[in-house]
């Protein structure tokens, strides 16, 4: 289990805490970040409210058999996401293997092996999902049944309900009491001390060799980046081809190609492709304005961390400029415990009174903040009604703002047609928000669309053309290349050509069953036999935003009738139609081909979308059968045991 070893640092936890001096470590399981920001956030509100020693650490750099040596006096928290269908973050494979595992061993040997250990646990889940929270729920279990002994409840945050940041506040406090009570711990009056610290580097010009201005690591800033590609290293991939799948007011989705021939990422059929965005360049401005950094965007700093368990979130030496561009989710929401960190920083009393009023008061922050999608500089500008936030310490921001995380998307490619071209399908994120004055747009998928421009050099760029810096110092992102890594996903085709697939995907949900039908399709052509393979695809209208007609009907030429497309257009008549009435109107055939082992899959949509499919198959399976309701959803949950229910969703 050594995957993030890293050249002379210990694995053992007991010994990291002796030698660093700590008495509070924070274990992260996150795959988009969040999680590892709560426990960064954790960590510091520990050591300014408590004075406890604390230190944040990912649960893939340590071992785990001697947490049974962590004395009493001591507290590890972990805070876990749950990830998909209910696995594991990447980062926290190992150790939840280790800790739930049959008879875990432990370096002492001790009758309650974990006795001595006290812990904290909070978790990240999201209640569309089958498996809401079962991380936390999982791990909390096996530590009780090890003998170890939780401080305040076992937190639980909800995506789905969109309460993750409340959830996570609500917890927090009594979590503090019950901790400060067990260590004895008194509280004080928080002060800020910077974690990390800055130093400008006068001698140094963005251009020069060893200046980080957008690289994500050291092979890249040398030119001489090589796989493993990864979370940590992604390949700089040309694009192939890019174009709009449809265009209507406001709406759009594109498509695009990416060639990773000249690499040695792989992938699979129904694999996830990361794409590491960079902010637009009006936001890049806004958030230095605010700051004052606009006339020293390019000067060279070097970023320290000035506690020996902290890490840089970025390497260094870098600019402001390429700090804010390429590694702060600086478009995301603000939290409400970064406000009220802030409000000690503001220009003047009316802007601090309303920055400790926002942090302060959930219904007032939730209505002038988040109805309006406003980011951190947007609402800073806001509340000082311009004035420069002079006095924010840079370390502030770099502890406040989450990482740029890159956004995942189901490939909607063949594989076996082609192992070296992934395709993307992506909607443009955008909405229209009364009182923000222009509309709020996604960092990722404006940031493809712009490439996309770039790419065909289109004369008009679309109304939703923000600026990017394509063309930085070292033409690295120019434009016709995206920095991109492969997550391998369990959604897969059957092994088995021949059983029948019934694939669910209204809107982008039709991304993998693209590349699910190109690979039948390739199947054929290579004059094997495939199973029936129908298609449920749902949009608007037909002539707006039916994605890949043309190619559904070149499928159809080669596959005959094993394939069908089945439509529905929610807004062409007086009703509603969405796939899940298509389905229904399908029960017999749907069930008899469950019976011959179809498999079934559903894409997309994780809020309602999928949760309906789920229930309509529950129903079509009890008419069909004769059974009680009950029981076909015992079948169907039997069916995703087995792998022959599968999802791949998003909220
Ligand atoms: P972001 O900038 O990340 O914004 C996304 C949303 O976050 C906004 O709509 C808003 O609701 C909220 N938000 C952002 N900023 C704020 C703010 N300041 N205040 C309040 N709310 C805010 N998408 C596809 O189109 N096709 C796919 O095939 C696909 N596959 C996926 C597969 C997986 C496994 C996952 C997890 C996601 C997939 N997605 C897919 C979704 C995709 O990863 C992105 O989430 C999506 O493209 C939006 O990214 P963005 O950066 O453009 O938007
Ligand atoms: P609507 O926007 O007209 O309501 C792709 O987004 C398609 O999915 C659209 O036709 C959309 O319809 C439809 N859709 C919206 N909510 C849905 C749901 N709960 N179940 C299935 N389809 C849905």
């Amino acid at each position: 289990a050594a995957n993030g070893a890293k050249a002379g640092k210990t694995r053992n936890i007991v010994e990291k805490m002796e030698e660093s001096g700590k008495n509070c470590i924070i274990f992260y399981g996150s795959q988009t970040g969040t999680a590892e920001d709560y426990a960064s956030r954790l960590a510091k509100e520990g050591k300014s409210r408590f004075g406890l020693e604390t230190m944040v650490a990912d649960l893939e750099d340590y071992d785990f058999d001697n947490l049974d040596a962590i004395p009493n006096d001591k507290v590890v928290v972990f805070v876990l996401a749950t990830y998909g269908e209910g696995e594991p973050t990447d980062n926290a494979v190992d150790f939840t293997e280790f800790i739930t595992g049959e008879d875990p061993s432990f370096s002492l040997g001790n009758d309650v092996p974990l006795d001595n250990l006290n812990y904290v646990a909070f978790g990240l889940g999201n209640n569309t999902y089958e498996h809401y929270n079962s991380m936390v729920r999982n791990v909390n279990k096996a530590l009780e049944k090890l003998g170890a002994h939780r401080i305040g409840e076992a937190g639980e945050g909800d995506d789905g309900a969109g309460t993750m940041e409340e959830d996570f506040l609500a917890w927090k406090d009594p979590m503090w009491t019950a901790l400060a009570e067990k260590l004895g711990l008194e509280e004080r009056e928080a002060v800020y001390e910077p974690i990390f610290g800055i130093t400008d580097r006068e001698n140094l010009t963005r251009e020069a060799p060893e200046v980080y201005v957008g690289e994500p690591n050291r092979m890249h800033l040398d030119g001489t980046p090589k796989g493993p590609f990864n979370a940590h290293n992604p390949y700089i991939a040309p694009i192939k081809t890019s174009y709009e799948l449809f265009n209507v007011k406001d709406r759009n989705c594109l498509h695009m190609d990416i060639d990773v021939s000249g690499s040695n990422l792989t992938y699979q059929t129904g694999d996830h492709v990361a794409v590491w965005p960079t902010n637009a360049g009006e936001e890049v401005d806004r958030f230095l304005d605010i700051f004052d950094l606009t006339g020293k965007r390019h000067n060279v700093i070097s970023v320290k961390a000035l506690e020996p368990t902290a890490k840089v979130p970025f390497p260094t030496p870098t600019t402001f400029d390429a700090i804010a561009r390429y590694h702060m989710e600086i478009c995301s929401p603000v939290s409400r415990q970064f406000i009220a960190t802030l409000a000690a920083f503001a220009p003047d009393d009316e802007s601090k009174a309303e920055m400790t009023k926002l942090g302060s008061d959930k219904d007032y922050f939730h209505s002038k903040v988040n109805t309006h999608c406003l980011n951190i500089s947007r609402l800073l500008a806001n509340v000082s009604k311009g004035k420069k936030w002079t006095n924010v310490p840079f370390s502030a921001l770099i502890e406040g703002v989450t990482k740029l995380q890159p956004r995942y998307y189901s490939i909607s490619s063949s594989s076996l047609e082609n192992p070296k071209l992934i395709s993307i399908t992506a909607v443009v994120e955008s909405q229209n928000l009364p009182g923000r004055g222009d509309p709020f747009r996604g960092v990722a998928t404006n940031y493809l669309l712009a490439l996309k421009e770039k790419q065909n050099g289109d004369p008009n760029p679309s109304p939703f053309g923000l600026s990017y810096e394509i063309t930085g110092p070292r033409n690295k992102y120019d434009g016709v290349h995206v920095p991109v890594h492969v997550r391998h996903s369990n959604f897969k085709l059957p092994s088995d050509p021949s059983k029948p697939v019934i694939m669910v995907g209204p809107g982008t949900g039709v991304a993998p069953f693209r590349g699910f039908v190109r690979e039948r399709r390739k199947m054929v052509e290579d004059g094997k036999t495939v199973g029936k393979t129908i298609l449920f695809f749902g949009c608007r209208k037909s002539a707006e935003d039916f994605l890949y007609e043309k190619e559904w009907e070149e499928a159809k030429q080669v596959l005959g009738d094993k394939f069908e497309l089945v439509l529905a257009f929610s807004r062409e008549g007086s009703k509603k139609v969405y796939v899940q009435h298509r389905l229904q109107e399908r029960a017999k055939e749907i069930n008899e081909l469950l019976q011959q082992k179809a498999y079934f899959y559903v894409c997309g949509d994780a809020a309602n979308m999928a949760r309906e499919v789920n229930t309509v198959l529950s129903q079509i399976i009890s008419g069909e059968r004769g059974i009680p309701e009950a029981k076909a959803e015992e079948i169907v949950k039997q069916m995703r045991a087995a792998n022959q229910y599968q999802e791949d969703v998003w909220s």
